[in-house]
C-alpha cells in the first residue's frame, strides 16, 4: 500500500483492507508512537467535518506527526480562484500525505491524478468515504468476531450516503446480505445494487424500518442529507422518516449493534444510547486506530 491513494474502496483490495485492519488492532493497543515525527500530513476540508478530520488530527498527534492545512476552504486561496489543480499541487509542496474532503464527486480521484504524493480521500460529495469504511469493517469484526455471512440492514439515506456506498461495496467480499431500508426517494443507487448483483448477492428493499430489524446482525443506522437536497420541502417532507428508539430493539438479536457513520440528527433516539446494543461513539473511536493504521501503511512505516 505504500504511497497508493484511497480514494474509492475497491482501490484497495480485499486482502490490503483486512491487512490494514489488523494493522489498527495493534494501534488500538498502542496509540502513541512516534513513527510519523518526520512526517508532515496535510488535512483539507472544503466541507464540514468533526469525525473524520479530528480523528485524523488525532491519529497524527498521537503518532508524533505534524498536521497541516484547512477546516474551511473560505479563508484560502480558493477564495480568490485559485483552481483545485493548483492547491493540491502547491500543498503536495509541503506535506508527504493529502487527505481532502470535497463536495464534488470526482474530486479526489482527480486529486489522486495529479498529486505527486498520496491523496486519502476523507468523502467526496455522494459518492464515497472508503476510510469511513475502514472503521466500519473493523468495528464490525470487533462485535462480530467476523465480516462473513453477516444481515446487514442500511437504513435512512440510501442515494446520498457516502458512507453506505463504499460498505456496500466492501462488504459484498464478505457473502453480506443486505437489507436496505429508505424512502423511496432515497433508494440506493442502481449502480451499487448493480454491484451486489453482479456477485450473486441477496438483497431486499423496505420502507418501513421495522420490516428489517428482526433479520439483523447489524444495523447501520444514516442520517438523511439535508445539504444534498435540491428542494427543502422534499428534505422537510422526509427527513424524520425513521427514528430508532430503545423498545425497537427489544425483540431483536442477541448479537446486533446499532452504528451509525454520526453526525446523528433525529434518527437515533438518546435513549439507545446506554442500550448495550448501541456501538456508535466506540465506533467514532475506532476511526482513530485504523486511520493510524492507514496512514502508517500509506508511508511505508508499518
Ligand atoms: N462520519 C463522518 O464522516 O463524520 P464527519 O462528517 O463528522 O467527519
Amino acid at each position: 500500500m505504500k504511497n497508493k491513494s484511497l480514494v474509492s474502496i475497491n482501490d484497495y483490495s480485499k486482502e490490503e483492507q483486512l491487512k490494514i485492519l489488523e494493522i489498527a488492532k495493534g494501534f488500538e493497543k498502542n496509540p502513541v508512537q512516534d513513527i510519523l515525527k518526520d512526517h508532515v500530513i496535510a488535512s483539507l476540508f472544503f466541507e464540514p467535518s468533526t469525525r473524520t478530520r479530528l480523528s485524523f488530527e488525532s491519529a497524527v498527534s498521537r503518532l508524533g506527526g505534524k498536521i497541516i492545512g484547512f477546516s474551511e476552504a473560505s479563508n484560502t486561496s480558493v477564495k480568490k480562484g485559485e483552481s483545485l489543480r493548483d492547491t493540491i499541487l502547491t500543498i503536495a509542496n509541503y506535506s508527504d500525505l493529502i487527505i481532502m474532503r470535497n463536495p464534488i464527486e470526482g474530486s479526489a480521484r482527480f486529486a489522486s491524478e495529479i498529486s505527486p504524493v498520496p491523496i486519502i480521500n476523507a468523502g467526496d460529495g455522494a459518492n464515497q468515504h472508503p476510510t469511513q469504511t475502514l472503521l466500519d469493517l473493523y468495528s464490525i469484526i470487533k462485535t462480530q468476531g467476523t465480516l462473513d455471512n453477516l444481515h446487514v440492514a442500511f437504513v435512512g439515506d440510501l442515494k446520498y450516503g457516502r458512507t453506505v456506498h463504499s460498505l456496500v461495496i466492501a462488504l459484498c467480499n464478505y457473502n453480506t446480505t443486505f437489507h436496505l431500508v429508505s424512502p423511496l426517494e432515497l433508494k440506493l443507487p442502481s449502480s451499487v445494487k448493480m454491484y451486489i448483483k453482479e456477485r450473486k448477492l441477496a438483497y431486499h428493499q423496505y420502507t418501513e424500518l421495522e420490516d428489517a430489524i428482526p433479520s439483523a446482525d447489524v444495523l447501520y443506522m444514516t442520517r438523511i442529507q439535508k445539504e444534498r437536497f435540491s428542494d427543502p420541502l422534499e428534505f422537510e417532507r422526509i427527513k424524520n422518516s425513521y427514528i430508532l428508539s430503545n423498545n425497537m430493539l427489544d425483540n431483536t438479536k442477541e448479537n446486533i449493534k446499532v452504528l451509525h457513520p454520526l453526525p446523528r440528527v433525529n434518527e437515533i433516539n438518546i435513549n439507545v444510547d446506554t442500550n448495550p446494543k448501541a456501538y456508535y461513539f466506540e465506533q467514532a473511536l475506532n476511526g482513530v486506530f485504523v486511520r493510524q493504521a492507514l496512514m502508517a501503511s500509506i508511508l511505508g512505516l508499518s
